[in-house]
């Protein structure tokens, strides 16, 4: 596989997505072109074996599924997440200052890191609901260029801020939009004006802020990757490519990818609603098969739960567990914690070994400090509503929730190998502890 097409396309991919809003935009656009269907949750569902079919929900959630006969075994799916940490702007955002600059009010979305948001170029994307003649509608909007900046203090005015600082941020991270025109409502009127509705039409939006600097490759001989979103992006682009590149033979192949992991997961559209569950079920009673055929096929089928894991610091290797050192370009990572923020256990471990063996993918392990608590993701979670074998992957990076993370140039092109392979493949429960893949 060329390592280079494939990092170009996942620069587009994460260029073009600031936020989960653009990242389902644009998956919905990458199936179009391959040929799948949509559907809509909203109206009937008349399934077809050997097609591919693709449904969201909240316009930040996709689930995109190819049946390859009508008498399928299993599903095999890969699960990530396409939010990231952020500033949210809230409503009524313009401050002014001195009757000076104007600034946004804005509040965290998720556990980010503050420090990284200062001193560059910002801009402000995400999804708005206009009046429409007979009801709202919801347009999307990316203000395409260099708009605000969060100023640092200078040194001179916190001569102690080397030594530790404490963001506060309702405070320290407020960005900076204009100086004080004659105009009020300047921030709602350019996002009117950059989706073409009139202010007064506007009823209310979801609006992020996001870095603009676009996704880089560094190092001497271009081995690292950088940019904004690779939690969890990079999971997402290389299982959709991989679902699209696959030929499901026994099982459905299931792209899914959730919001609001960043915060719990607890949304319709994340991993603890009924998403994936609902969108299950009704493969199964469009292609006429009973409930208990469906529990059946659950038994039968694979939940990889793709999300970014992390590197050892070349700063900091004290931080990393003592024998399960994860390193950049080193291959896809399964992640195992003994209280189970991470699905992994021994079946479910092996069966992606199985997995990464068939598909020639080389693969580490990740283990917390016994003495540090990490963090947990969307495969526990999703547990409530569809249990199943679940294994927990990811990529290896580093400055997890910076807005511009660093990776391996050669991961993505593993994860895209992996999830072709799982995609095509089927496990058969043929007895207890006891499946067959082919
Ligand atoms: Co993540």
């Amino acid at each position: 596989m060329d390592i280079n097409q494939i990092n170009k396309e996942l620069f587009s991919f994460l260029d073009n997505s600031p936020n989960a809003f653009f990242a389902v935009k644009n998956m919905c656009d990458i199936l179009d072109k391959n040929g799948m269907t949509r559907l809509y949750e909203g109206k009937p569902w008349d399934l077809e074996s050997g097609k591919g079919y693709y449904v969201t929900r909240n316009d930040s959630a996709i689930i995109a599924f190819r049946i390859p006969k009508k008498d399928y075994k299993g599903f095999m799916i890969m699960a990530s997440h396409c939010d990231s940490p952020v500033f949210k702007i809230k409503a009524n955002a313009e401050i002014t200052v001195d009757d000076h600059y104007v600034k946004l009010n804005v509040e965290k979305y998720g556990g980010l890191l503050c420090a990284p948001w200062f001193d560059r170029p910002l801009s402000v994307a995400g999804r708005i609901v206009v009046r429409a003649e007979d009801g709202i509608e919801t347009r999307l909007v990316n203000v395409d260029r260099d708009l605000m900046i969060i100023p640092n203090l200078a040194i001179h005015m916190n001569r102690q801020v080397n030594d530790g600082y404490t963001y506060n941020a309702q405070v320290d991270m407020l960005p900076l939009f204009c100086e004080k025109g004659e105009e009020s409502d300047s921030f709602m009127k350019l996002i009117a004006s950059e989706a073409g509705v009139s202010a007064e039409d506007i009823l209310d939006t979801d609006l992020f802020l996001y870095n603009r600097m676009p996704a880089a490759m560094l190092g001497l001989n271009n081995e690292f990757i950088s940019s904004g979103r690779l939690d969890d992006l990079q999971c997402a682009f290389a299982s959709l490519k991989g679902f699209v590149e696959a030929t499901p033979k026994d099982s459905v192949a299931v792209h899914c990818v959730f919001d609001n992991e960043e915060v719990g997961s607890g949304t319709k559209q994340g991993a603890a609603g009924s998403f994936l569950k609902d969108t299950l079920h009704r493969i199964n009673s469009s292609m006429g098969k009973t409930e208990e055929e469906y529990l059946m096929d659950v038994a039968s089928s694979f939940l990889v739960s793709a999300d970014n894991a992390h590197a050892v610091h070349p700063n900091h290797t004290d931080k990393s567990d003592q024998t399960n050192r994860v390193y950049l370009n080193k291959g896809v990572v399964i992640k195992y914690s003994a209280n189970q923020k991470y699905t992994t256990d021994a079946v479910s471990g092996a069966m992606m070994r199985a997995i990464f063996d068939k598909a020639g993918v080389p693969y580490q392990t990740f283990t917390n400090r016994s003495d540090m608590l990490g963090g947990s993701t969307l495969g526990n979670i999703a547990q409530s509503q569809v249990s199943l074998n679940t294994v927990d992957i990811g990529l290896p990076q580093l400055a997890m929730h910076s807005p511009y993370e660093t990776a391996g140039a050669e991961d993505t092109a593993y994860l895209v190998d992996t999830a072709r392979v799982l995609f095509s493949s089927s496990f058969e429960e043929t007895g207890n502890g006891i499946y067959k893949l082919s």
